[in-house]
């Protein structure tokens, strides 16, 4: 059993997991704006097209110029920077998920091959078109958006809930539609509506010569698009019952982070249905380019915090049972913790001179591999802040039972003098990178070590307090 090896990138006191993270919001949000304004689009065509408004047909034009510039130009591109820094920092995680769903996310980009090439044309001939044709390439446009949220939901949410599937016994499909598929689906279309809706609202207040009136008669019709809005609770309580236990713990105040996250999107996307309910849709109010820029920025925020509980809830795994957050496999651990968890690690360390024992060296390699997709030594998350208090035992038993210290970090994956080389290395950190610094290879100390590491078990503390190993 011989497990991959990655060279991992570095991203200085950038936490990894956040460069993910923070790239993948970017591009749900873009891409949210892409699926949503192509329904919105179809709306208004049919508008202009049964001369039901004057500037239906101006609108989507304006609408499509800026669909065009943010959701193709800057969703391609953070598309492509999410494949380049995921290969980059979790390699096994996205090749295990291409190697599973492959012919699913082949499936994904014909689609996206379609959004693209029938959005280009209309936004190149739709001036030349009639209006059946018009409403043909839009119609074209907004299935292959939506069916590419369709088949990715599939994969992400799979993530979280395997379904059926499992390592042993692949069932694509059982995988493909499991737990959260629905609910997750259901409520990224809700908000994909609301996203383009209040993207409408800005791009209405640019329309340089429609009148007051015109103008608000035209975001009254956009308000139609916020209303299953008001499904949002249901299906977000739906999305939390099918999550696994200790994710919906974390959610409830067991993480402290992911609550006040999940509490930022809750406020956030209830504020903007309220003022869409109640201000735009029952009391028909106008809605200026500045407060429809600042409710655009209220649902960035819900969506940021969002995607930051989804992600965050999955750990400690990437892929539920199967693949922990730092590409190590439950089953693995146990044996890495015989022979050494970097021991076969080939990719040399950055900065390698700049430390000056083999021992730190040992310990700075078991933080790339183990923790740091986690942590930074001294910025985000950074390990010297969490134990910057703990004297060496402190941390001995913390990190030899991480597990049961926090129960969304994996288990410990390595040998006794790794821990010790790793609580040495954490020691220099904090003393703030000292030319010199002692070896410690006490016996006594990696007997205590080994000790606590048996008792602490190789199972993640969810498979602990069930009584199972890793991931049976
Ligand atoms: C799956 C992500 C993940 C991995 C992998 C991970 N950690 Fe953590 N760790 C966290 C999070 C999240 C916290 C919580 C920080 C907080 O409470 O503010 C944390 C907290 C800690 C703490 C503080 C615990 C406390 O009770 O205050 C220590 C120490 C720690 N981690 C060490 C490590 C070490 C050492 C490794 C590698 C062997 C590691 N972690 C791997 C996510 C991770």
């Amino acid at each position: 059993m011989e497990l991959p090896y990655y060279p991992i990138n570095d991203f200085g006191p950038v936490m990894k997991g956040l460069v993910i993270g923070g790239l993948g919001i970017f591009h749900v949000f873009l891409a949210q704006f892409a699926i949503g304004g192509g329904m919105l689009m179809c709306y208004f065509q049919w508008l202009a097209a049964e001369r039901r408004h004057a500037l239906a047909r101006q609108f989507v034009s304006s609408y499509f110029q800026y669909l065009v510039l943010f959701s193709f130009v800057l969703g391609a591109l953070t598309g492509v920077a999410m494949w380049f820094t995921t290969i980059q920092l979790s390699p096994r995680t996205i090749g295990l998920m291409v190697d599973q769903f492959h012919w699913i996310w082949a499936t994904e980009w014909t689609f996206f091959v379609v959004e693209v090439v029938s959005g280009y044309a209309f936004y190149r001939y739709s001036a030349q078109l009639d209006d059946r044709s018009r409403m043909r390439l839009l119609q074209f446009y907004t299935v292959a958006a939506w069916g590419s949220l369709f088949w990715i939901n599939g994969i992400l949410s799979w993530q979280l809930t395997p379904g059926t599937w499992s390592i042993e016994q692949p069932q694509l499909w059982g995988g493909f539609f499991n737990a959260s598929f629905w609910p997750s689906l259901l409520f990224r279309t809700v908000s994909s509506m609301a996203t383009a809706a209040l993207v409408a609202c800005v791009v209405i207040n640019t329309m340089p010569n429609a009148s007051r009136d015109q103008r608000k008669e035209l975001i009254n019709k956009t308000a139609n698009f916020m209303i299953p809005m008001v499904l949002m609770p249901l299906l977000g309580a739906w999305y939390l019952a099918v999550f696994p236990d200790d994710s919906r713990s974390w959610v409830l105040g067991g993480s402290p982070a992911m609550s006040l996250f999940m509490g930022i999107t809750i406020g956030a996307s209830l504020l903007i249905g309220c003022y869409a309910l109640i201000g735009l849709f029952f009391q028909k109010l106008y809605i200026n380019g500045a407060t429809a820029t600042l409710l655009c920025a209220l649902a960035f925020g819900a969506t940021a915090g969002a995607e930051f509980v989804r992600e965050g809830v999955r750990k400690p795994y990437t892929i539920r049972n199967t693949l922990l957050s730092n590409s190590i496999t439950p089953q693995e651990v146990a044996h890495l913790r015989q022979i050494g968890s970097v021991t076969n690690d080939p990719y040399p360390l950055r900065g390698a001179e700049q430390l000056p024992t083999e021992q730190l060296r040992l310990g700075a390699r078991v933080y790339r591999f183990q923790c740091s997709i986690c942590h930074t030594p001294s910025g985000v998350n950074g390990l010297t802040h969490l134990t910057g208090s703990w004297n060496g035992e402190q941390k001995r038993l913390m990190i030899a039972q991480l597990q049961m210290t926090k129960p969304f970090m994996p288990p410990f994956a390595g040998n006794a003098e790794e821990l010790e080389a790793l609580v040495q290395y954490l020691e220099w950190l904090s003393a703030d990178r000292p030319p010199q610094w002692p070896t410690r290879h006490d016996p006594q100390i990696l007997q205590q070590i080994n000790e606590w590491l048996i008792e602490a078990g190789t199972a993640t503390a969810v498979d602990k307090a069930a009584g199972r190993g890793p991931a049976e």
